[in-house]
């Protein structure tokens, strides 16, 4: 239907249309289903409307590509302070994160010395401020209670972890944990926990390989973790890290909690090499296992895909198995292995976004993961017809290696921060313009 015409009196002006700063052109994802349409993109960098628009102002046009939201990683280790700088930074992993389709990363508190109190965590907000590429939130995992209320006011969630892993030597008791979670609910941040429980780890393993490893630290921890967290608060808001097993994702499922799993549990089993880099906590698991993880996300049933981007320089890995580090870089390739699952035909794209761009950002209380007015225009561009093997020597992560070598990608070919492009034909084309954030509003439990 045409608008009704309004007659003008002499003198009276029009309402002015609201500014437009650009519109971006191309295919997207309406109501499950690719089709064309036009971003229209406000002054400040904020989706005005998706749809036709007017004709005037900067047009680009992507043609037959596809415009995504950006994603949000809710799982990165960007290694400072502590370093050591040739594994991360916040400026390398950052880039590395925008050239991955990735606007926001949460980043985990376990560095050296690790985010205990409020002023370690400014210290952390200070380096991030001009040097880092995309949005970051921080974590902080606070070891003394009374440190908990002052830490609540800066940081942007807090993290838990259950059972030693890089920079954690003495996770909390078992008895510790749920009088901790009803301190931890009494604010209203996100709380993410890596859940095994020590308790199931057999004492006498020595672990020569990934399969090994899996017997050391077996599924049976993962469940036992979440029995405990079952018992947490409803109020609090509460996300499980890296879960690896099907049943894990069942009894999430049913308990309406949040829960990511990882690109390494989705995609590599305990016998996919041989060597240190596939040492990771928790374990690569059974091929069978690895299956069924991967079905369920198929299906939809895993609210959140993030990368637990923990790099390791090259000789730390190179170590014996027993004495190197646990965890792989994953923030640069996350995106581009799973575009390459759904140009496969393996994974629908609806999916994918929703587990990698909505509903993360939806649990960090962000304003992205969806093409909707009002939301920050964080959009990536994505031609499915660009396959590439992946290569470390042509990935940004100073680490220098990927447990995906030669595996097929698609890389983003635009990312778009605040309505400006970032990454330009797969260059990193930005600025430092990334920021702190804090949530902004608190979702339903269960993140969406
Ligand atoms: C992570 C790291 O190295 O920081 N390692 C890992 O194997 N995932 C720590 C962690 O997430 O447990
Ligand atoms: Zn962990
Ligand atoms: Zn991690």
């Amino acid at each position: 239907m045409a608008p009704p015409v309004r007659r003008r009196r002499d003198g009276e002006t029009a309402p002015k249309p609201p500014e437009i700063a650009s519109v971006l052109a191309g295919r997207a994802l309406v109501r499950g289903r690719l089709q064309p349409v036009e971003i229209a993109i406000d002054p400040d960098g904020r989706i005005q409307s998706v749809g036709r628009t007017r004709p005037g102002g900067p047009r680009r046009d992507v043609g037959e590509a596809v415009i995504l939201p950006a994603a949000t990683d809710l799982h990165v280790h960007l290694r400072e302070p502590g370093g050591p700088t040739d594994a991360e930074t916040i400026p390398t992993g950052t880039v590395g994160a925008a050239l991955g389709g990735i606007a926001l990363v949460a980043e985990m508190p376990n560095t050296e010395p690790p985010v205990t109190d409020a002023d370690r965590l400014a210290e952390k907000a200070a380096r991030v401020r001009g040097r880092a590429a995309v949005d970051v939130l921080l974590y902080a995992s606070p070891t003394d209670p009374r440190a908990l209320d002052r830490l609540a006011r800066t940081a942007g969630g807090f993290k838990l972890f259950l059972a030693p892993t890089t920079g954690i030597e003495r996770p909390p008791l078992p008895e510790e944990v749920a009088p901790l979670l009803r301190r931890l609910a009494e604010h209203d941040l996100p709380v993410a926990v890596h859940a095994e429980d020590p308790r199931q780890f057999p004492p006498d393993a020595r672990a020569r390989d990934p399969v090994g490893w899996n017997s050391a630290r077996p599924p049976a921890a993962e469940s036992a973790a979440l029995a405990l967290l079952s018992g947490a608060p409803d109020r609090l808001r509460l996300h499980v890290a890296h879960v690896t097993t099907a049943a894990s994702v069942d009894r999430l499922r049913r308990e309406g909690r949040s829960f990511e799993v990882t690109p390494m549990h989705l995609l590599l089993s305990d016998r996919s090499g041989n060597d240190a880099q596939y040492k990771v906590n928790p374990p690569l698991r059974p091929e069978a296992e690895r299956h069924a993880l991967w079905d369920a996300f198929r299906r939809g049933e895993v609210p959140c895909v993030a990368s637990d981007h923990a790099p390791h320089s090259a000789a730390a890995k190179e170590l014996p198995f027993d004495r190197a580090p646990s965890g792989m870089p994953g923030v640069e390739t996350m995106l581009p292995l799973l575009l390459a699952r759904v140009r496969a035909g393996e994974l629908s794209l609806d999916v994918l976004v929703r587990a990698a761009c909505d509903r993360p950002a939806r649990w960090l209380g962000q304003p992205m993961g969806r093409l909707a007015p009002g939301h920050r225009a964080n959009l990536m561009v994505v031609d499915f017809r660009a396959r590439e093997p992946l290569s470390a020597r042509r990935l940004h992560a100073p680490c220098g290696w990927t447990a995906y070598e030669g595996w097929e990608a698609i890389r983003p070919r635009e990312v778009w921060k605040d309505g400006e492009p970032i990454v330009q034909d797969g260059q990193y084309v930005g600025r430092p313009s990334g920021t702190v954030v804090r949530p902004e509003y608190a979702p339903g439990r269960a993140a969406g």
